[in-house]
């Protein structure tokens, strides 16, 4: 049987929780992928091996992201804002935590600006495929998670989701629920439109299942021109999502 051409993927935000599980596996399987990430800092580079194939930029300057994106197939996109805890609250006396975002990275420059930074470079370079990672709750502009630090996350992220949805680049994009550090490949998963799983029970997922469907995503062109909301069941609830073709199929939403 002739050989598969290998696919030259690129992860940004590889430093990153789920980032960095999708850099990962696709340096697992080598057999189909070119691994590239994109990280922020020579830290960061450090933390995930420090291979030359991960390169250090800043995606709020275009100029420091072309590098990584020439030459690639397809982008996985898993930067985002990263609120910060203001120090000196009491959790003993009742106190809740207040964020915050440095300035300059406030949702705006990184959800909005920095990811249509990177969409406009991969139209540039010809990229066939891009995933990009959102969050559930966009529909709703007075979600909680939109006072956080003043950021209005959902907002920023949801006008990049529906800048991405307009390019013309087939695209891919998973609005996930509430991420957990768990293992993956365990649970049934659940894909939703319009925060309607928000509603249910099950609005978790681990971010080792999210970065898995960022992979088949890559491979199984039925996931091509989809946004979808995932969640998954609980461990032991349903039959562990091996199907992903199936899972893909389900979804009619373009956005
Ligand atoms: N937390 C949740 O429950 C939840 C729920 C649903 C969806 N989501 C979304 O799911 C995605 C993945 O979440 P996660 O927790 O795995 O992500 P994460 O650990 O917060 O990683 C985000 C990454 O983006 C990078 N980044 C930030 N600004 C950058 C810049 N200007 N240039 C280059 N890279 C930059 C960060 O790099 P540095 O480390 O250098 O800052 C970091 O590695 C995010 O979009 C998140 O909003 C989260």
């Amino acid at each position: 049987m002739a050989e598969l051409a290998r696919s030259t993927v690129l992860v940004t935000g590889a430093g990153g929780r789920t980032g960095q599980i999708v850099y990962r596996k696709l340096k697992e399987r080598s057999d189909r992928y070119v691994a590239r990430g994109l990280v922020r800092t020579e830290e960061s580079k450090g933390n995930i091996g420090g291979a030359d194939d991960v390169f250090v930029g800043d995606i709020r300057d275009t100029s420091t992201i072309v590098p990584a994106i020439q030459g690639i197939d397809s982008l996985v996109i898993l930067t985002s804002a990263v609120p910060k805890m203001k120090p000196g609250f009491d959790p003993t006396k009742g106190e809740r935590p207040e964020f915050y975002f440095e300035d300059g990275a406030y949702p705006e420059q990184v959800d909005w600006i920095g990811q249509k930074n990177q969409i406009d470079a991969a139209k540039a370079a010809g990229v066939k495929h891009i995933v990009l990672v959102g969050s559930m709750g966009g529909t709703n502009p007075n979600h909680p998670l939109n006072r956080l630090g003043n950021g209005n996350i959902l907002i920023w992220k949801r006008k990049a989701e529906q800048y991405l949805a307009d390019s013309g680049i087939p695209y891919t994009i998973i609005r996930a629920g509430g991420l957990q550090d768990r293992e993956g490949g365990i649970r049934e998963l659940l894909v939703g439109k319009d925060d309607e799983l928000l509603q249910t029970e099950t609005k978790t997922i681990s971010r080792e299942d999210v970065a898995e469907v960022c992979i088949q995503a890559l491979q199984v062109e039925e996931a091509k021109f989809k946004a979808f909301d995932l969640a998954s069941k609980p461990e032991g609830v349903g039959t562990p999502t091996k199907d992903y073709k199936a899972l893909f199929s389900h979804i009619t939403a373009r956005f």
